[in-house]
């Protein structure tokens, strides 16, 4: 069998559009210009391009952005007084401080400090209680992008069984919550689970978020399966891969990511859908 391709590229395109729609429209109707501010502290390479990957789709859709970037030896109190001063600014209604943070900041109070109604990453503690309980404020970015993958292939998640392999608070936790609210029967993995591909091949929906190059083989995948690759990671030629070994794994499965081009570009789209949620709930 050779897998359908997930294009995460011409979702996340489709979804910007209605993005940049709603966005216009909250211009039109309420004078609301939705803005989104990134903070960045230091000069880590990756989050650097990542940071200008947020702005320039920002803009693209029409919403304001603003990237600040502060030395790497900002202080904590520093970084915190910033937070506080954009939780007050009403042009404001997404903030997210780009992780991972220097040594000596913690990124906890950090994001603690962040108001949850503008934590567009759905990382304060509040949001992910709210999604633990069932009524998410905003949905991490990308596991929402992975929900909405999900729903454009019309993949029946009731009584599903799913298994995440990767168990962080940023993909693998809050993954878990959805794909548990959308009806499926969910198993999380862990770096200490006994035998992950016994858990793997019992997967109807398998999403691997471990940032571990090809992890997960063919063999570890149920016929006809759903697979879904979150890790972005460097090759040893140098190329972006997976934690899915694509080759193998796309001749099991019936669909499957892949890297680049699955979830990474939703991931920054629903960024862009959480920032105008926020800006819409502001004019309400
Ligand atoms: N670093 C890597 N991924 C993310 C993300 O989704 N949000 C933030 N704030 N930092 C990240």
């Amino acid at each position: 069998m050779s897998a359908r391709i997930i294009d995460g590229k011409k979702l996340s395109t489709a979804i910007k559009a209605d993005v940049a729609e709603r966005v216009a429209k909250l211009k039109q109707t309420h004078g609301i210009q939705a803005g989104l501010t990134v903070v960045l502290v230091g000069e880590d390479p990756a989050s650097q391009v990542y940071v200008r990957n947020k702005g320039l789709a920002c803009e693209a859709a029409g919403l304001k952005s603003d990237i600040i970037r502060l030395p790497a030896n900002t202080t904590e109190a520093e970084l915190l007084a910033l937070i506080t001063r954009l939780n007050q600014d009403s042009s404001v209604h997404g903030i997210l401080v780009q992780l991972p943070l220097p040594a000596h900041l913690d990124e906890h109070k950090v994001i603690e400090t962040i108001a949850p109604h503008k934590d567009v990453d759905g990382f304060h503690v509040s949001n992910a209680g709210m999604l633990m309980t069932g009524k998410p404020l905003f949905a991490p970015c990308t596991p929402y992008g992975v929900m909405k993958m999900l729903e454009s292939e019309n993949v029946a998640l009731r009584g599903a069984e799913a298994v995440v392999v990767g168990a962080s608070n940023i993909v693998g936790k809050p993954m878990a919550m959805l794909l548990l609210a959308a009806g499926a029967t969910v198993t999380l993995c862990n770096s200490k689970t006994r035998d992950l591909a016994a858990q793997t091949r019992r997967a109807d929906v398998l999403v691997a978020a471990v940032g571990r190059p090809g992890i997960i083989t063919g063999d570890m995948v149920k016929p006809g399966a759903v697979v879904i690759d979150v890790g972005i990671n460097r090759g040893a030629d140098g190329k972006l891969c997976g934690d899915v070994d694509f080759a193998s794994a796309s001749e099991v499965a019936s669909a499957i990511t892949p890297v680049p081009g699955g979830v990474g570009p939703m991931t920054i789209a629903m960024l862009l859908v959480n920032t105008l949620e926020a800006a819409e709930r502001s004019a309400n």
